[in-house]
């Protein structure tokens, strides 16, 4: 099977595995894993920031950052289709008590008149707005990159009010790569950034959340609160910083995968509309919504796999376990379905 349902599914590689194999551990929840604890300084150096924290999931990173920013009844403002909203198993409300603002327009980005627009006023009848949460690159958008400046401007609104501002960079990689920014850029801008190791970076587990010491003090009380303290976690570290070192450059090798696949699902009579293919995420409506479920179920009896977004819209991604050789076999197949 052809899978590019998601950038998850990689299997570490023969160097990522030699890695692993020979890690040095210790027992993280009392701090001595020299592997995690190499990791942790390695990612808050890259990003200029003064502490990070390994943890099992990009969902675990993004709750332990809003369970830290807010008190319960707190208000979060977010984009509608962000992962923290959508994805996340309602945990801003059921782990933090937080409710949510939802802003955005439909290509994954939120203006700072907005974000300005959507602060509650300081009033006992309104929930105390909180927290800023970006998503840089946004998936259910199509893998955009949002704009460096309207970043800033939103970080700047954030501030004015006291509010925290968190990035889930889930696939920031993929955007830097794309972009005229560094990681510094990112860490001096966020209070908190969330990064995955396990999607285009290709580890088979890990996060990381990065921020100033107090923050991260605090988020390893969290992160033991929600069963996530670990123990000989410096296997995974080890992989972690195999990917850092050998794996973030070549993502825009699956940019180009991505766009040669937006190029192809373009030119079908099938396809209604496709999002600008920027990274390695590819987001298409079918022209009949309702055929997405036979779509899918087509392109599986042909060994492609791919996922229904709903609504008739279908999304691809590509990754490093997906050649470009595949990836001209998918085109073959696709510009040979009939709906
Ligand atoms: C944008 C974004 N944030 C967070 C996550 C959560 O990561 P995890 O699956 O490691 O919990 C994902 C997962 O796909 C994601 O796409």
């Amino acid at each position: 099977m052809i899978d590019l349902r998601s950038d998850t599914v990689t299997r570490p590689g023969a160097g990522m595995l030699e890695a692993m194999m020979s890690a040095a551990v210790g027992d993280d929840v009392l701090g001595d894993d020299p592997t995690v604890n190499r990791l942790q300084e390695q990612a808050a150096d890259l990003f200029g920031v003064e502490a990070a924290l390994f943890c099992p999931s990009g969902t675990m990173t993004n709750q332990i950052a809003i369970n830290v920013h807010t008190r319960p009844g707190d208000e979060v403002i977010c984009h509608s289709q962000a992962h923290i909203y959508v994805y996340e198993g309602g945990g801003i409300m059921a782990n933090s008590g937080a409710s949510v603002r939802l802003a955005g327009t439909p290509d994954g980005r939120i203006t700072s008149a907005e974000v300005a627009a959507s602060i509650n006023p300081d009033d006992v009848h309104a929930a105390r707005t909180r927290l800023v949460a970006l998503e840089n690159t946004n998936n259910r958008c199509g893998g955009t990159c949002l704009d460096f400046s309207g970043i800033e401007a939103i970080g700047e609104v954030a501030r004015q009010h006291r509010m925290g501002f968190h990035l889930d960079g889930a696939r920031l990689f993929n955007a830097l790569v794309e972009t005229d920014q560094t990681a510094r850029d990112y860490g001096a801008t966020f209070d908190s950034i969330s990064i995955c190791l396990s999607k285009g970076l290709g580890c088979p587990v890990g996060s990381l959340l990065l921020g100033s010491r107090d923050f991260i003090h605090e988020a390893r009380r969290v992160r033991k609160r929600l069963g996530g303290g670990w123990r000989q976690a410096g296997l995974l570290a080890a992989a972690g910083i195999y990917a850092l070192e050998n794996n973030v450059e070549r993502l825009v090798e699956d940019h180009a995968k991505a766009r040669r696949l937006g190029e192809c699902l373009a030119s079908q009579p099938y396809t209604a509309s496709i999002a600008p293919v920027q990274t390695n995420i590819v987001v298409f409506d079918l022209a009949e919504p309702a055929l997405d479920s036979a779509f899918i179920a087509g392109l599986t009896d042909k060994g492609v796999l791919a996922i229904k977004l709903g609504q008739g819209k279908l999304r691809m991604v590509t990754h490093l376990d997906v050649s470009v050789e595949a990836i001209e076999q998918v085109c073959d197949i696709l510009s040979g379905i009939r709906l």
